[in-house]
């Protein structure tokens, strides 16, 4: 059988959506997004020169569900550095719909976005890492037969994953991490389907097969990004201990209150990260 490529870009709907992208951007070459998790949705404060664009205005593009989960496209600045912030994803505990994030992230890259940056909000499987700090994600465990990628074309469906979460971005998270003083520990998230929250006995499945945090949402998303071509790099704020590590109960209401004490810092290592991302973009 001969090597076949299907290009996952070559689409109507994602060139019609790149163009509206690049409209609203007025040409701006933007090539960093960011997808905001949970309560991470104020780092859209961060930005200036705002413009927003509805979801309604893009083909194929969620109708989120979940309350602190809006549907738009934000274009800004943070700093220097020209950025789109996806406020509003698809999860899978909506619709079992692991594919919803396809057509928005096929657009990005159509439009020239190189790198998402997912954000989540995520449970640790660590007691070191308490709540309300940030977790790097340098590798994922999605065990699901839910795949995105099902019904794909093309050898190329068969995504390379070994080095999903992309290294030199890693390292600029951490440096830059360090420069700011914010501990940012690393590790593999592990993606539940949601959206009742883990069992204990889950969470200590999770440990042993050494994940670090729990979440509902981003593995679907780099399994996308990485097939269309995006580079990827991924935070956690942790808003709480894995089901039966600590004494609080869980709830999404926890999940957003506690999330939004990471806000200052989420802010300062993103833009952070941004600036030098648009400092080597411009000398490449
Ligand atoms: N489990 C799954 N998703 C989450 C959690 C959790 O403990 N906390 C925030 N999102």
């Amino acid at each position: 059988m001969s090597n076949s490529f299907v290009d996952p870009l070559d689409n109507p709907v994602v060139r019609q959506n790149a163009a509206t992208i690049r409209e609203f951007t007025g040409g701006v070459d933007v090539k960093l997004a960011v997808t905001l998790g949970s309560g991470v949705g104020p780092l859209a404060d961060a930005l200036t020169d705002v413009k927003r664009l509805s979801y309604d205005k893009l083909a194929e593009f969620p109708r989120p569900t979940v309350s602190g989960h809006a549907g738009e496209l934000i274009f800004g600045y943070l700093g220097k550095a020209p950025v789109i912030l996806l406020k509003g994803r698809e999860h899978h505990y909506e619709r079992g719909n692991t594919k919803a994030m396809a057509v928005p992230l096929r657009s990005l890259k159509a439009a020239g976005v190189e790198t998402i940056l997912l954000t989540n909000a995520a449970g640790s499987l660590k007691h070191e890492n308490a709540p309300g700090s940030i977790m790097l994600i340098d590798d994922h465990i999605f065990f699901s037969v839910n795949n995105p990628l099902t019904g794909e074309q093309g050898d190329n469906r068969f995504v390379d994953m070994s080095q999903a979460y992309d290294l030199d971005h890693q390292e600029s998270l951490k440096a830059e991490a360090k420069a700011l003083g914010i501990t940012l520990p690393q590790g593999a998230y592990m993606w539940f389907p949601g959206p009742n929250f883990e069992t204990p006995a889950e969470i200590r499945a999770a440990q042993v097969l050494g994940a670090s945090a729990v979440g509902m949402s981003t593995a679907p998303e780099t399994i996308l990004a990485r097939h269309c071509g995006l580079r990827v790099a991924g935070l956690s704020v942790i808003t709480n201990l894995g089901a039966g590590m600590g004494k609080t109960d869980l709830s999404h209401e926890q999940t957003v209150r506690v999330a939004a004490q990471a806000t200052e810092n989420m802010k300062k290592l993103v833009t952070a990260f941004a600036q030098k991302f648009a400092a080597i973009a411009a000398a490449a």
